[in-house]
């Protein structure tokens, strides 16, 4: 039990790959707050999967694009713990446009929720794991480094949210505090899964070496190792979790070598 007696936020942790990481961290002992902005029913349901493990889980409704509910999303935790071990900052947003088709409104929403909350969130984490250290954990999406279809807000925002994370690891380095992030390409979750079926999304099975998409699961095993001590000399950086996707787009998937 790695995480036993600590405390994990976890933006979006209601549904989703969010909802994994949570799932991942309370059954090796932390204590989670389940943050949620939309859905408050699948935030209680995580909740008490997470109560049935044994540990504790709070949640808090906070729209981490608005600075003042990420202040009284903090205080609260401020006030009813006292401290924060672990930030995982998954909870994202985006408008599916292109470059040239992105305006002002859509700049601001998409960098709000998955730039600057990062920052800001970051920002007050820092305090609360004063004196004890922590980990601070980003989820970002291939689109940051390579150009996907419609992407290009969300893309940026991921860009800037790994810049963020390599500033944040010197500067929080002192504190001990341990800041990386997680890279995925496309994951089979729900929403993913509809998408695909709507003819949306390109099926990447037929592209991913791996034999098979990634799952939440994925996703939130590399979280935990970040967050464990065994991770202790990795800053910075951003891991990428895509079944060997974007270094082999070429190579058809599920092929044996040929001897
Ligand atoms: N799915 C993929 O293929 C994929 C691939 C690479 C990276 N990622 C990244 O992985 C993370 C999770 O993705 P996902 O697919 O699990 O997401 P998702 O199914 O779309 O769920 C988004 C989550 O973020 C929360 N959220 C959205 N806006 C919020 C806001 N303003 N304040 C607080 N919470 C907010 C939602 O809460 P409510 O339910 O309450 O609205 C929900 O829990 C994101 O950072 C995403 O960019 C996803």
């Amino acid at each position: 039990m790695p995480f036993k007696g600590k405390l994990a936020l976890v933006t979006g942790s209601g549904r989703g790959i969010g909802r994994a990481i949570a799932l991942k961290l309370a059954s090796q002992g932390a204590d989670i707050i389940v943050n949620f902005f939309r859905h408050r029913e699948t935030a209680e349901k995580t909740a008490k999967e997470i109560q049935a493990m044994g540990v504790k889980a709070q949640v808090i409704r906070a729209n981490v694009g608005d600075p003042a509910k990420i202040d009284e999303m903090f205080n609260t935790i401020g006030n009813d713990w006292g401290y924060l071990d672990i930030f995982i900052n998954n909870a994202a947003s985006g408008v599916g446009r292109s470059a040239m088709d992105v305006d002002v409104k859509a700049w601001d929403w998409t960098m709000d929720i998955n730039a600057k909350a990062a920052l800001l969130c970051a920002q007050r984490a820092a305090k609360l794991m004063e004196g004890r250290g922590g980990k601070i954990v980003s989820i970002s999406s291939l689109g940051s480094s390579f150009v996907l279809p419609t992407y290009a807000i969300v893309g940026i925002s991921k860009a800037a949210l790994e810049a963020i994370t390599r500033y944040l690891a010197i500067e929080l380095a002192p504190k001990n505090i341990c800041v990386n992030a997680v890279a995925a390409s496309a994951v089979e979750t729900e929403a993913l899964k509809f998408y695909i079926k709507e003819g949306l999304v390109k099926d990447t099975r037929q592209v991913t070496p791996a034999g098979r998409m990634v799952i939440p699961e994925d996703v939130a095993k590399v979280v935990a190792f970040l967050c464990s001590e065994e991770a202790f000399m990795i800053r910075g950086q951003t891991i990428i979790v895509d079944g060997g996707t974007s270094i082999a787009p070429f190579i058809p998937a599920g092929k044996e070598e040929s001897q």
